[in-house]
């Protein structure tokens, strides 16, 4: 898969015909929204859960020294908790360029805090792109989170107003609260 996946994007789902779309924020999008969207409301995706396992070429970090940032890692039984957003389908062309580094958008089913059910798409960095790290210990991840910076900023502050996002929804992801725990001395040593 190559690295800028929008023309991809473009290919995979036929949105013309829907009025709008549900789109699954569980990283940046739930901190950093510089979308129009109809109406958003919490909600969550079954099956999978939040991971700084993905490269990041073009944002929080450069080719030569990729930052990391999330991507979705299928998880039975786990439930990964965002903000979902009811946008417009051209919201798509922005988005597909702002997340083209590695994301391919898939239809997922989300499930809102009253228990309503829609389907949404959700952008997913999968094993096979080119930019995908993998796993490593929280520790070694925010030594390099804290070591990184691109052109969207430093790598450190995505960690930081993703917690914040998190726990502004009532959420305290372990994954992203221990790589939080090793950060903070990091930064301010
Ligand atoms: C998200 O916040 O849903 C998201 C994270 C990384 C890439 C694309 C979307």
């Amino acid at each position: 898969m190559p690295h800028d996946t929008s023309a991809i994007n473009k290919q995979r789902q036929d949105l013309s015909q829907h009025q709008s779309v549900w789109l699954f924020g569980y990283g940046s999008l739930i901190y950093k929204v510089d979308f129009p969207f109809l109406e958003r409301r919490p909600a969550y995706i079954e099956g999978w859960s939040r991971r700084f396992w993905q490269g990041s070429h073009d944002h929080r970090g450069t080719p030569e020294r990729p930052g990391r940032v999330l991507t979705l890692i299928e998880t039975p039984g786990e439930r990964c908790t965002g903000m979902a957003y009811r946008v417009s389908p051209d919201v798509f062309e922005h988005l597909d360029h702002r997340e083209k580094n590695g994301y391919l958008r898939f239809f997922t089913p989300l499930t809102f805090a009253d228990g309503e059910q829609q389907q949404g798409l959700v952008y997913i960095a999968t094993e096979d792109n080119a930019a995908f790290l993998g796993p490593a210990d929280e520790a070694v991840i925010a030594k390099h989170i804290a070591e990184s910076e691109g052109p969207s900023g430093k790598n450190s502050e995505y960690l930081l107003k993703l917690a914040d996002g998190l726990r502004e929804l009532g959420v305290i992801d372990p994954h992203v609260e221990k790589i939080r725990h090793h950060l903070l001395p990091l930064l301010f040593s």
